[in-house]
């Protein structure tokens, strides 16, 4: 019963912020918290430490969060071009793949957590940020409304190019985009890709037929 109560307080106390242990971190030099993070965390599964490294994208996203400052012009544009340089075009020129696939892509948020089994196919989670379908009603807002997006603006290879780039790599058109980097970060395969592509721009599709 003791020990119960224990584990009840110190749960509390993490879920409250352990202002039991809060010290100010004045003083305390990034790497002091990286340090204390590192040794926060243990590598469980897929997921290794080395997730706790910054890119040089992240850190100039962080240092801008943490100063309260826009990205200094030219840092803007290398990081855009940067972002750009990491994505790869469909290998078979073919944007399109299966409606019906990309939707179970889009609907599920497996992968990559310490909690999957090593090796599982992610999914892109991408109800968790847009409205997609009418029929879903389940979706997160931080992300634009899809709805009727290839209806709205047509297949033109120019929207096709612009589509694949963005999921590939969000960061290509709004540094520190708060969007995964699908392709680059190598959550979604090529096939994949094409398989969401094709739910926002196939006729056929429930995010334009509905
Ligand atoms: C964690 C949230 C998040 C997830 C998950 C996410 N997105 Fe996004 N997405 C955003 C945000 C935020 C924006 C707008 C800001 C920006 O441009 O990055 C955006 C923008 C977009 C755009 C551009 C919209 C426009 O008006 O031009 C497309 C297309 C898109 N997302 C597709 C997807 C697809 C497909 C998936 C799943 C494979 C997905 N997103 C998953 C957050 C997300």
């Amino acid at each position: 019963m003791k020990k119960l109560h224990y584990a009840a307080m110190i749960a509390c106390m993490t879920l409250t912020g352990a202002s039991a242990f809060a010290q100010p971190l004045t003083g305390a030099s990034d790497q002091d918290v990286m340090t204390v993070l590192k040794d926060s965390f243990a590598p469980v599964g897929e997921v290794s430490l080395d997730r706790l490294e910054q890119s040089p994208e992240q850190k100039a996203c962080s240092d801008m969060a943490a100063t309260g400052q826009a990205i200094p012009k030219d840092v803007m544009e290398k990081l855009l071009k940067q972002a750009m340089a990491s994505v790869k075009p469909p290998t078979d020129k073919q944007f399109l793949g299966d409606w019906k696939v990309g939707e179970k892509i889009a609907q599920s948020g497996v992968g990559l957590q310490f909690s999957d089994k090593p090796g599982v196919v992610s999914g892109g989670n991408c109800y968790a940020c847009h409205q997609m379908t009418k029929s879903e009603i389940a979706f997160g807002n931080i992300g634009p409304s899809l709805l009727h997006y290839g209806k709205n603006r047509g297949n033109s290879v120019q929207m096709l190019e612009y589509t694949w780039n963005k999921i590939y790599n969000s960061h290509a058109y709004t540094a520190c985009s708060n969007m995964p980097r699908f392709g680059s970060a190598g959550i979604l395969t090529e096939q994949q890709i094409k398989d969401v592509m094709a739910l926002l721009f196939d006729p056929a599709s429930p995010v334009n037929n509905e």
